[in-house]
């Protein structure tokens, strides 16, 4: 029996190693990009939480402003002249954390038209983040993602564990999979910050090893002091078992 198995009280014969941050390596879903959605909005801000994420161990940053018709109608060219800008910050600062810039793109009437004209931000080898409402199921799934498929982009589904209608089903994370369709999840969901609901489902995602990517998902530095408890959970550690693809990037 390891430390870890002692540490956490673990009986079964599962055994926990240790995992860091450093081991993931990549965030792949924040919002760092100063005033342009709900995230930072000042430079420093910025600058804070990412000397805090080079801090925690992760190398490279690769942060994802919502583009949203309603409420932030973000555009690829705005959210890559604010990532040069922030890029201008570091360097000045002499920081030594990456950052690059795709978007969390919510789905909604004015997606479908920008997957047919290809004009998605990506990252990586063509991965895309998409984000549903929370509370009510997405319409039109099939086509979304033949859209996406047929266009050639690799779907990433934001944090699935917080869509209160897919709780308790882990199943449809495990069917998505099998198309070839990735799973997020945030990191700080372990730590019930979403609610007990919410965690059961990270941690019922995590014993199923139907995750692809973590992110933090963060837009304040307050989330990186909350993902400072996370790393201590036995859950965290469990992403030890999951051949996570953030470190390929
Ligand atoms: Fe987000």
């Amino acid at each position: 029996m390891g430390f870890f198995n002692r540490l956490f009280g673990n009986s079964s014969e599962e055994e926990i190693f240790p995992f860091s941050i450093s081991q993931i390596k990549t965030d792949i879903h924040s919002h760092l990009i100063p005033g342009i959605d709900d995230g930072s909005q000042s430079m420093d801000q910025t600058i804070a939480m990412l000397a805090k994420f080079e801090m925690m161990g992760f190398k490279k940053v690769i942060t994802t402003p919502h583009i949203m018709s309603d409420l932030f109608p973000n555009t690829p060219k705005i959210i890559l002249e604010g990532l040069e800008k922030v890029r201008e910050e570091i360097h000045s600062l002499g920081m030594n954390i990456a950052i690059e810039a795709a978007a969390e793109y919510y789905f909604d009437e004015t997606l479908l038209p920008k997957i047919k004209k290809k004009e998605l931000l990506t990252f990586g080898d063509q991965y895309v983040l998409i984000e549903f409402g929370f509370h009510s199921p997405p319409q039109y799934l099939d086509e979304l993602f033949y859209d996406l498929q047929s266009s050639g982009y690799r779907i990433v589904i934001a944090h699935f564990e917080r869509y209160l209608y897919y709780l308790g089903r882990v199943d449809k994370a495990i069917e998505w999979r099998q198309k070839g369709i990735n799973i997020q999840l945030n990191l700080n969901s372990l730590l019930g910050n979403y609610g007990p609901e919410i965690r059961k489902q990270a941690e019922a995602l995590i014993d199923n090893q139907a995750i692809d990517f973590v992110g933090t998902d963060c837009h304040r530095i307050e989330h990186l002091g909350l993902l400072e408890e996370t790393i201590k959970l036995k859950y965290f550690h469990k992403l030890n078992q999951i051949s996570l693809k953030n470190r390929t990037l």
